[in-house]
């Protein structure tokens, strides 16, 4: 049997990783197909060599672009790759533009898709990624859901049962595999001049949050008054996207907060595991602090891990006045919640299913 591995952007290459360590363990018969969506040497090269990945086998540099423009070059380019390099599997993660260009470009030409972190639904179809999202899952043949909840939304909009298959999220082994080797590692947190449980962290790159002035203007302002109220610096290792609309918007870093480049995973990792509370809108910054134990608070309207709220290690707080309570809220709050995304198997139980 044979593998295409579509990928393309920082999350994927994360959230994949521990599906390609499987591929290689079992010797299997795969490639990387990557689409290039990210392309910065902290957006992509980094996760590579961080995580000791193979090379991708192809990669379509199509960079950054409208959403229609970008998809379109993606589905075009990895059509001819199918093509000519056929698979019997398109393994695809998450709910970026690679997502869905890759489960298109193989439904179409009858080869099977498998979509990793499947049957998530943030229920608002004004974000990108839940259209992506609802488009791959219904047109994947293995949906493999991290939990109980997504496998009740895909049965809820009338998916078969027997495609559907409870793995945990990969996200959970890529923390177990690396957190030990991201210790070792030089103190990141020396680095930036901090100390355990002396910080918080954060990170915002949504669409909806940062192309949006008055938004963005206004996590600002609240980074600002959490930083006067705790007197903790604020680290936030900025995705290009950010960092180009707060030009564009002519928007300057608030008082106490230490805007830095993006960081590799293991540094990435120690930041998580050191910050006192976790302060973002990424969807894997949900569930990575929720697995190291850290408080959340999640500055958007919804989420599409509502696991992590049930747990108690999330809240949603949208990003008005809400912030300053949520934060006073968990920056108490005792971590001792179970993990709901499994138990750091799924890359082996996706294969598995796959053979
Ligand atoms: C994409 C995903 C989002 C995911 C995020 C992970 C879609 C629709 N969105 O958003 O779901 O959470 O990746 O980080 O697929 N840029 C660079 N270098 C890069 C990549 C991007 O400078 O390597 C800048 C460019 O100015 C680009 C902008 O970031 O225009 C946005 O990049 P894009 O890939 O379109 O979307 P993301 O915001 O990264
Ligand atoms: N991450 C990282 N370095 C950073 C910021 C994030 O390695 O500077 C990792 C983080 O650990 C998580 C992933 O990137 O695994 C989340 O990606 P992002 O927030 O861009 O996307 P989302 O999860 O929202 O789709």
């Amino acid at each position: 049997m044979k593998v295409a591995i579509v990928l393309g952007t920082r999350p994927e290459i994360i959230k994949m990783s521990p599906i390609i360590r499987e591929c290689e363990k079992q010797g299997l018969d795969y490639y990387i197909l990557h689409t290039g969506q990210h392309y910065s040497h902290e957006m992509d090269r980094v996760f590579f060599e961080d995580l000791e990945l193979p090379q991708p086998t192809y990669n379509l540099d199509v960079g950054s672009g409208m959403h229609g423009e970008q998809t379109g070059k993606m589905l075009a380019g990895i059509e001819q790759i199918l093509l000519k390099d056929t698979p019997d599997v398109v393994l695809v993660q998450g709910d970026t533009n690679t997502v869905l260009a890759g489960a298109l470009a193989a439904s179409k030409l009858h080869i099977k898709v498998g979509h990793v972190e499947a049957g998530l639904r943030s229920f608002n179809r004004d974000m990108p990624e839940e259209i992506n999202r609802i488009m791959a899952d219904h047109i994947s043949d293995y949906l493999f859901a991290p939990t109980e909840n997504s496998r009740q939304y895909l049965l809820n909009e009338g998916i078969p049962d027997e495609k559907i298959h409870i793995t945990g999220n990969t996200v959970v082994d890529a923390v177990f595999q690396n957190l030990e080797i991201a210790k070792r590692k030089t103190n990141v947190l020396e680095k930036f001049g901090v100390e355990q449980k002396g910080y918080f962290l954060t990170t915002i790159h949504r669409a909806e949050n940062v192309d949006n002035k008055e938004r963005l203007q206004s996590i600002l302002n609240a980074f600002e008054q959490i930083h006067s109220k705790y007197e903790l610096p604020m680290i936030f290792p900025a995705h290009p996207r950010t960092v180009k609309m707060m030009e564009n918007f002519d928007l300057t870093a608030p008082e106490g907060t230490q805007i830095v480049e993006p960081v590799g995973y293991l540094d990435f990792l120690q930041l998580e595991n050191g910050a006192k509370l976790i302060i973002t809108d990424s969807g894997g910054l949900q569930e990575e602090a929720c697995i190291h134990g850290v408080p959340c608070v999640t500055l958007r309207d919804n989420t599409e891990r509502p696991e992590t709220v049930e747990v108690g290690s999330n809240v949603v707080a949208g990003i008005g006045a809400n912030i300053m309570d949520a934060v006073e809220t968990m920056i108490k709050k005792n971590s001792d919640w179970t993990n709901p995304y499994g138990n750091g198997t799924a890359g082996e139980l996706t294969i598995k299913k796959l053979l």
